[in-house]
């Protein structure tokens, strides 16, 4: 019998007795079975399966150990600007336009990689494959691969950044002090934006010092993509409004 035959309350019938089940509502099949108004037996994931996949999506992205103090409940506004930055991430969750970026620049230790790993965090819990890139130690990777001669991984890795639903880049163009970024970085950097750009199904969310002016600066066609992308969903936080949380925690902490 093929799948498409298969019979799912025949299936059901076949299960132990309701008991000692992690999942009632499903008991522990990840599925649940409705009838539409025509009497159209159809299965769905159970919320359960939903769960554990998202779990999974969790472990495999990067974040797992940031989303536990970095999420939308613990992003404190004390500050008008910080109550800004958060109705804007609010409003590009919501947004279900296709093609929307997020990117935030600006002050050193004003949240930007707390509030963009809080978006990273609802899209994965709505099950969306994400991956979070920091710029620096991305790079340090893909260099050891290619030093390494591991050039499969290298391929591997470089595709899943192009390819994931949500890609996080964390400290674009981050360099060390005084420092411009490499060609062959603005070049892997271009790689990335533009697939990116290129599918509007995939959503690119960005932090950096810089704000959009500056990525210009270094490059224009990274920084052109990333300026339309995230026309409406684009925010600078300034030297003199903004503070850094790190050495102001008491104003955080109430
Ligand atoms: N609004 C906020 N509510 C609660 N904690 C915050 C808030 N903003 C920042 N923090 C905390 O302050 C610290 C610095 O924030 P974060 O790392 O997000 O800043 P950043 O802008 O990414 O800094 P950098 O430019 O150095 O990367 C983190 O521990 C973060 O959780
Ligand atoms: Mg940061
Ligand atoms: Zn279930």
């Amino acid at each position: 019998m093929s799948n498409q035959h298969l019979n799912y309350s025949e299936m059901a019938k076949d299960q132990p007795p309701d008991l000692g089940y992690k999942c009632t509502k499903c008991k522990d099949k990840g599925y649940t079975l409705s009838k539409d108004e025509s009497g159209y037996e159809y299965s769905e994931e159970c919320e359960c399966a939903l769960l554990e996949k998202a779990n999974h999506l969790l472990k495999q992205s990067g974040l797992e150990k940031m989303v536990h103090d970095s999420n939308f409940s613990t992003f404190r506004y004390d500050y008008v600007w910080q109550g800004q930055m958060f109705s804007k991430a609010q409003e590009y969750l919501f947004d279900n336009k296709k093609g929307n970026w997020f990117f935030i620049g600006g002050k050193v230790g004003a949240g930007k990689t707390h509030l963009c790993t809080a978006i990273c965090y609802e899209f994965i819990k709505g099950c969306m494959r994400t991956i979070y890139m920091p710029y620096r130690e991305a790079f340090s990777v893909l260099k050891r691969m290619l030093s390494a001669n591991a050039r499969d991984e290298f391929d591997h890795y470089l595709q899943s950044l192009k390819t994931t639903e949500v890609l996080y880049i964390d400290d674009l163009f981050k360099c060390e002090k005084g420092k411009l970024p490499t060609s062959w970085e603005i070049e892997m950097i271009y790689e990335i934006i533009d697939s990116r750009y290129r599918n509007s199904e995939l959503k690119t969310i960005i932090s950096s010092e810089l704000n959009i002016n500056q990525v210009l600066e270094i490059d224009e066609a990274i920084g052109s993509r990333i300026y339309e992308r995230s026309k409406f969903y684009n925010i600078i936080l300034s030297e003199q409004t903004c503070s850094n949380i790190r050495l102001n925690p008491l104003k955080v902490q109430k």
